[in-house]
């Protein structure tokens, strides 16, 4: 049973912005939160494993009470922060009620990369579609729903807009509570549906197309970042070296530059692993990245002609720097990834899992190399599959429903809200607090990399006027 009773609704608070930290977890039994700083008195009182009850006590215009099972609670995530519009129905126990994808494959192909204003033309084209068959393929309307989710960020603003714009409408017109969320979190908290075992404290490694993070997930919206990316992100350093070797960017260069390894010898090119000097967890690909170019350039591949009608030696001169930079960008997350088990397990001695998810983790050959480091410090792996690694609605339906359960939401928006409204987007949006161990390195080499001199044109300047464009023009896209 469900049931959500509402009055007049007139002021907001956001779930980023109330800092609760309730003793709970899917295994304890009771759970109180204070929300008294926000006006009238909230409290939640989880009465089992699988159902909650949320009042408010006072008489003012707020809701009244929440009081759900596992089972009622089905929830609608929305995502649009970059070039993948997503939209998915998913029950509070788990279960995936419907998954709806629509890829930019074709800008993709075309330009190369994501230009934000044509993403979010292609994401307004479709949202309403995407959104519908997600209803009609779970055989739900929007009355069933108990809450709306959203990715509010990290990613491109316009492209967040319009996934952020159709949720408030929905939300607005049903009067529906609504979740703004992490677009990295939801990557790292998806792979808890997938395995329903997976308890914090846990281990992350999140490797996307704009995004490197090893975080300490230590409890729902509690986490320590443990490394990230100086400059560029696995993915993009996969994107780029497929578009080098003539791939085909229409399925992703990602697993493109995957399939043709497998025919290459990843031994024939020595590349060199990133940042070996730098003992922290931090990550760095735009080195790599360079030494694939030249690597290219040496061996006279013509980059213009594609894959498919190269001779075959030339395949397989290709299919050799292929194999190459996948052992060795791969190489370079199993380092990371060793040295990180060991800082989590002095914080938090009770780690069992490392979770591996972001497009990347899609990758056969990453998830193998990654499940030797695991076992080899006696954790589990867990990787979701692939369709839940690379971007999709369901993780930001089931966030939503993981911050929805501890009563993290923000209320209905008006329905009549102006179409000028601002809202909360989060295009920078850092996941959770650095960890300080894995500071100094990170920090001083990104000055390094970029000249004060440069960053005045960076924050001002187009992509393509850049002296170095391919690295900064990543950093704008995929700001985290
Ligand atoms: O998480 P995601 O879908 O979107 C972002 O948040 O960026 O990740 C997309 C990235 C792209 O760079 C894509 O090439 C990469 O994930 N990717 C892969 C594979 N599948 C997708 N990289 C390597 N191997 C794959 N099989
Ligand atoms: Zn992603």
């Amino acid at each position: 049973m469900v049931s959500l009773v509402y009055n007049t609704l007139s002021s907001t608070f956001s779930r980023a912005n109330i800092f609760l930290k309730p003793q709970f977890s899917r295994r304890t039994s009771r759970l109180r939160i204070n929300l008294s700083q926000f006006g009238p008195i909230w409290s939640s009182k989880v009465t089992n494993s699988n159902s909650f009850t949320t009042r408010c006590s006072s008489s003012s215009n707020r809701i009244t009470e929440i009081s759900c099972d596992d089972n009622d609670i089905v929830v609608l995530g929305i995502e649009t922060s970059c070039d993948d519009t997503a939209a998915a129905v998913v029950r509070g126990n788990g279960e995936i009620l419907s998954q709806v994808i629509s890829s930019q494959a074709d800008l993709l192909e075309r330009y190369g990369g994501v230009a934000p204003k044509m993403a979010e033309e292609a994401h307004s084209q479709v949202i309403d579609q995407v959104v519908q068959r997600a209803l009609d393929e779970a055989n739900l309307t929007e009355k069933h729903l108990s809450a709306v989710a959203v990715t509010i960020g990290p990613g491109l603003s316009l492209c967040l807009r319009v996934g952020v714009r159709k949720a408030r409408q929905i939300a607005g017109s049903f009067n529906l509570p609504i979740v703004g969320v992490h677009h990295m979190e939801a990557h790292a908290l998806v792979a808890r549906l997938v395995e329903m075992e997976l308890q914090f404290p846990f281990l992350a490694l999140l490797i996307s197309g704009g995004h490197n993070l090893l975080v300490l997930a230590r409890d729902l919206g509690h986490y320590v970042q443990l490394g990230t990316t100086i400059d560029d992100a696995i993915g993009e350093a996969y994107d780029k070296t497929a578009r080098w070797l003539g791939l085909s960017m229409r399925r992703g260069g990602g697993s493109a530059l995957e399939e043709l390894a497998r025919e290459g010898n990843a031994q024939s090119v020595k590349f060199s692993v990133p940042m070996k000097q730098h003992k922290d967890c931090n990550f760095s690909y735009a080195g790599l990245k360079t030494q694939v170019r030249l690597a290219i350039e040496s061996k006279k591949i013509d980059t213009e002609t594609p894959i498919f009608s190269a001779s075959s030696q030339d395949r397989s001169l290709r299919a050799d720097i292929a194999a190459s930079f996948q052992r060795v960008a791969v190489l370079h997350l199993e380092e990371r990834c060793e040295r990180a088990i060991d800082w989590a397990l002095k914080i938090e001695p009770s780690i069992k899992f490392l979770v591996v998810s972001g497009g990347v983790a899609s990758n056969q050959y990453v998830r193998t190399r990654l499940g030797e480091v695991v076992k080899k410090n006696g954790l589990q792996l867990v990787c979701p599959p692939p369709k839940l690694c690379t971007d999709n609605g369901v993780m930001v339906a089931w966030t939503g429903i993981e911050h929805f359960r501890k009563g993290r939401f923000d209320l209905p928006p008006p329905a009549d809200e102006p179409e000028d409204f601002v809202f909360d987007l989060r295009p920078r949006w850092p996941l959770g607090e650095e960890h300080t161990e894995g500071r100094s390195g990170a920090r001083s080499l990104r000055t390094a990399r970029i000249h004060p001199s440069l960053t005045s044109i960076i924050q001002s300047s187009t992509p393509q006027s850049l002296p170095f464009n391919n690295d900064v023009e990543n950093m704008k896209h995929h700001a985290g």
